[in-house]
């Protein structure tokens, strides 16, 4: 019953391009900062995936994203989904590759894209150590470049879309819809409650960006833009992924409608 009588939250959904694409840099600029700073640590932050630590704990990196992959399928078989039936996935915020290579090493192909250059260079050095082929790795430029990725039986995006402000967040959704195939799926982790947390462009960009932030979108948002964007949803879980008791954060599955009543 936590946060069952929380206020609403106040947040700003929509704002010009101008601020959307300043705001999209701040991320851009952010992700690249910690990318060149502590690779491994940003995407999981624990002292044994600082650089110098990394090499002795990478299985223990790895194994972390197996088990993520493990939570996408089992809520996939719970909807009735058979795994063995994908073929392609998308991996929307790849990082170094964390999950990507779990899911490389079960699918087809993976297409793994992030808005840093420095985490995209650490996930083709692992996939090389690995031995793995079959994932692609695309920079991100700006978010216009989303539909031009293609479709997809699966897309998926795990503790990436916390870290951009909710303009960011809504727009990535809608668009990620675009990469879904007719029939097929997406899984996004999303944070939908923060105590105290209210939300405006104006005031966030009057700060300083100083490292990674944490945002959240309301939760009848999520919803009603997978619904709006032809998406049917299967199941909600609420996840550990913030950590944080005064938050909530949800991992939903939905289909693509084929139509109207599907
Ligand atoms: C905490 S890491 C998670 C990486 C991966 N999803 C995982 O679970 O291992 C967040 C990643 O998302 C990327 N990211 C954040 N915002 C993004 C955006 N708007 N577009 C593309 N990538 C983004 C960051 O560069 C970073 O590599």
């Amino acid at each position: 019953m936590r946060h069952a009588t929380a206020p609403p939250m106040n947040i700003e959904i929509d704002t010009d391009s101008e601020n959307f694409l300043r705001l999209l840099r701040r991320v851009e600029d952010t992700w690249s900062k910690l990318g060149k700073e502590e690779v491994y640590w940003s995407v999981i932050t624990d002292n044994n995936f600082r650089e110098i630590n990394f090499e002795k704990n990478k299985n223990k990196f790895l194994e972390m994203g197996e088990w993520d992959v493990q939570r996408i399928k089992a809520a996939l078989s719970r909807s009735g989904i058979a795994f063995e039936k994908i073929d392609t996935a998308l991996d929307f915020g790849c990082g170094v590759g964390r999950l990507s290579i779990s899911m490389a090493q079960k699918i087809k192909h993976v297409t793994a894209v992030d808005i840093s250059e420095s985490h995209l260079d650490a996930a083709n050095k692992l996939c090389k150590e690995l031995n793995i082929n079959n994932i692609e790795f695309k920079k991100i430029q700006s978010l216009g470049d989303i539909k031009e990725l293609g479709e997809f039986d699966l897309v998926f995006s795990l503790i990436v879309l916390q870290h951009n402000p909710p303009p960011i967040i809504v727009e990535i959704i809608k668009l990620l819809t675009f990469c879904v195939k007719p029939g097929g799926h997406i899984y996004i982790q999303v944070p939908t409650y923060s105590k105290d947390y209210n939300y405006s462009v104006k005031d966030h960009l009057k700060t300083e960006a100083k490292g990674m932030e944490m945002h959240v979108i309301p939760e009848y948002i999520l919803y009603d833009t997978l619904y709006n964007c032809g998406m049917n949803i299967l199941e909600v879980t609420e996840d550990g992924a913030v950590g944080d008791l005064n938050m909530v954060s949800k991992a939903v599955l939905a289909k693509k409608r084929n139509s109207f009543c599907d």
